[in-house]
């Protein structure tokens, strides 16, 4: 049937119209539309925006509040911890509790159900002991003790992500568990969680530390290595006790000490890659209480870091070599204890690319890409080094500072402070980089 030559005019303009169409498509937005399926850029706005509510804020800032004047050692943090589960029970949140002593692991399950991939994001919960010298309303109650490290604020953030992940719970393509953990500041807390099974389904791991050096509202961190893998050894050298005045009769553990000390300095210098970062610094030194006396023994120690497990494996093994030689070479013994057992050596903490660029992606969107720094490698240790060596992972710092203040104080510093601003940025950085991975991930398993 031959077509009306007014319907074969309209369909020609139809058809003209539509070529029109996906042209201008094609050559414009379709490259736009096509990253915006892959990362809704609407959700970090969304979750900074609810963080940032001035009553979400105020509650963020309230809790930060509590827990700095409480502030509690490694493995006590008691009230810390009750106060993280009335919290968790305040918003409908179900936990795991006790994990490692004191620990909380919280879950929220997607409102697909259990399936889906696993993610975590984790805070560190212990105080140091250190005396407050900050004068303000919320300076710490307990003597020699403070949050100078920032904990209490880490452990806000992870309550604040619990709070706004739980308000979308339908929308959660996966579980995230939360992890408030003890005992950071040299007591491993990290590997004391694992050992308690209750991460075992985890895939990636996420977590915050505060950064005096950076302005509040930036990140920073990097790809691959970023903390030093760190231990601790304890010397010590017996030989025989006697009068200062005949040497002869006596064996000096003081002299096997020197030597042993001074040959540490040389491990760096002359057996390390000088490409490669390593410490050996030894920090106390213990023998003898008398001019006339040549002591029985003598102790010492310090800390070793590289930001290798192999190079932290090397200095161990060679700084063990080294003393008992020196020992030996001066009639000496000596014991070498490197706290494995009760302190545990931190690994060194490397980034998973993958991770780090996901996390990276989340805050350039939530953030702005000037706000997103890459963060130099450094000599401290985390025992986040623990999670990330099981599972992918990545450790971001967050910028604490407000340029009004006075001056800018390391962590561990007896002046510590922060901008309290940075809650709701850390708490909605958390909530994203779970929300974007499960997304991601799910997405990759279909
Ligand atoms: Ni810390």
């Amino acid at each position: 049937m031959a077509t009306p030559p007014r319907r074969l005019l309209a369909t020609s303009l139809l058809s003209l119209l539509l070529l029109l169409l996906v042209l201008v498509l094609l050559h414009h937005d379709s490259p736009r539309a096509a990253a915006a399926a892959v990362t809704p850029s609407s959700l970090g706005d969304d979750l900074l925006g609810a963080a940032r509510a001035p009553g979400f804020a105020a509650w963020l800032r309230g809790l930060r509040r509590r827990i700095h004047e409480r502030p509690e050692l490694a493995f006590q943090e008691h009230r810390t911890s009750e106060l993280v589960r009335a919290e968790l029970d305040a918003i409908g949140v179900p936990y795991a509790w006790p994990v490692a002593q004191t620990g909380v692991v919280a879950t929220i399950a997607g409102g697909g159900g259990s399936d889906g991939p696993v993610v975590a994001l984790r805070a560190d919960m212990d105080a140091l002991p250190l005396q407050e010298l900050v004068d303000w309303e919320h300076k710490s109650k307990e003597s020699g003790k403070m949050h100078a490290c920032g904990h209490d604020a880490h452990t806000t953030m992870l309550l604040g992500a619990a709070k706004l992940l739980h308000a979308r719970k339908d929308d959660l393509k996966g579980t995230v568990r939360l992890v408030f953990q003890p005992g950071e500041e040299g007591h491993a807390g990290a590997y004391h969680i694992l050992r308690e099974g209750v991460l075992d389904d985890v895939s990636a791991i996420f977590g915050l530390h505060v950064d005096p050096g950076l302005p509040v509202g930036t990140v920073s961190s990097r790809p691959g290595p970023f903390l030093a893998a760190s231990g601790r050894f304890l010397v010590t050298i017996t030989g025989k006790g006697g009068h200062a005045a005949g040497p002869q009769d006596a064996v000096d553990p003081i002299v096997a000490a020197s030597s042993a000390i001074v040959s540490l300095q040389m491990l760096v210098a002359r057996e390390i890659d000088p490409l490669q970062s390593a410490v050996v610094s030894v920090t106390f030194m213990k023998g003898g209480d008398a001019h006339n006396v040549i002591p029985e023994k003598v102790s010492f120690g310090g800390t070793f870091r590289s930001l290798t497990t192999e190079g932290f494996s090397y200095l161990m093994k060679r700084i063990k070599e080294i003393i008992e030689a020196h020992a030996t070479v001066h009639r000496c013994t000596a014991v070498i204890d490197f706290m494995q057992e009760k302190l545990r050596p931190y690994p060194a903490t490397v980034n998973d690319e993958g991770m780090y660029h996901h996390a990276r992606e989340v805050a350039e969107t939530m953030l702005g890409q000037d706000n997103v720094r890459i963060g130099a490698q450094l000599m401290g240790a985390e025992d986040f080094s623990f999670y990330a060596q099981k599972f992918a992972g990545a450790f971001f710092f967050i910028g604490v500072h407000n340029t009004s203040m006075e001056a800018m104080h390391p962590l561990h510093s007896p002046y510590f402070v922060i901008d309290e601003d940075v809650l709701p940025v850390g708490a909605a950085f958390h909530a994203a980089v779970a929300m974007e991975y499960l997304i991601k991930h799910t997405t990759a398993a279909n």
